[in-house]
């Protein structure tokens, strides 16, 4: 089913990644906020409005975001509650900064600060249990679209992370499908591309559960922008959008909400 058909909203979220000071996120907070609400359609109640800022600008987004229909999600999470991990931040620091998600296994993270299957195998239930909407995200390399691995290397992703997720926090799940190839180089992927791996993702969940394949949340992300992203959203297995540069202004990320409502 599509997503308005299984009732199922659409997310659509900005991955700023290492962009943007405190500061620069109180404003773009308000300017997005300003757009949002001062635009003459009244808000479409079943797209939500998600921004990743970095750790430090969580609090400052969440404080200007209060009360709107922008909520705020973190990059990243260790998975123990707290203990001897310099450098690290736990579930229970990113709720108190006004986090009420995260994205878990970006492909930056696991290309350069090796983020493996076997720790997101734990970082996800962690999320759940402290409250905070895991974006697991998952895709394959150019070299292993080529291999014809696309579906073999999702397969993995998606079984190794979700391994210890019960059938009931399956339907919370959300999996951004983003292709390496895609991310920051204007190549976005083909609509049949797109709606391939987001049916075999649904799939992989529906062997689980399928009433909980119906309900969760797959995303695409990768070259997003508000020139591609209504052809995108109105695809039957996506129900959203992960955007990185084009979420960096907020006319541009405007643009983007406006288009997927
Ligand atoms: P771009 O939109 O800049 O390609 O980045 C996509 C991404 O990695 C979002 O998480």
């Amino acid at each position: 089913l599509s997503a308005a058909a299984a009732g199922r909203s659409t997310l659509i979220a900005g991955n700023w990644k290492m962009h943007k000071l405190a500061v620069e996120a109180r404003s773009y907070v308000a300017e997005l906020r300003a757009l949002l609400e001062g635009s003459m359609q009244p808000p479409n109640e079943q797209v939500q409005v998600v921004i990743c800022p970095p750790f430090t600008a969580l609090h400052a987004a969440a404080e200007a975001a209060h009360g709107s229909r922008i909520s705020i999600f973190a990059q990243n999470m260790h998975q123990e509650p707290e203990g001897a991990f310099t450098g690290e931040v736990s579930a229970a620091m990113l709720l108190e900064a006004g986090a009420s998600g995260v994205l878990l296994g970006h492909s930056e993270r696991r290309a350069h600060f090796g983020e493996s299957d076997r720790a997101l195998a734990l970082k996800i239930p962690a999320a759940f249990s402290a409250g905070l909407r895991p974006v697991l995200c998952v895709g394959e390399s150019e070299e292993q679209r080529s291999a014809g691995e696309t579906e073999r290397t999702l397969r993995h992703q998606v079984g190794e992370a979700l391994a210890q997720v019960s059938a009931d926090q399956l339907a919370e799940v959300v999996i951004a499908y983003e292709p390496l190839w895609a991310i920051g180089t204007g190549n976005v992927a083909e609509a049949d591309q797109i709606q391939e791996a987001g049916s075999f993702i649904r799939a992989l969940l529906a062997a689980r559960s399928p009433a909980a394949a119906e309900r969760a949340h797959v995303l695409y992300g990768g070259s997003v922008s508000e020139r591609n992203a209504a052809e995108i959203v109105q695809l039957e297995d996506v129900d959203g959008l992960l955007v990185g540069g084009a979420s960096l202004q907020p006319a541009r990320f405007a643009a983007i909400v406006a288009a997927a409502g």
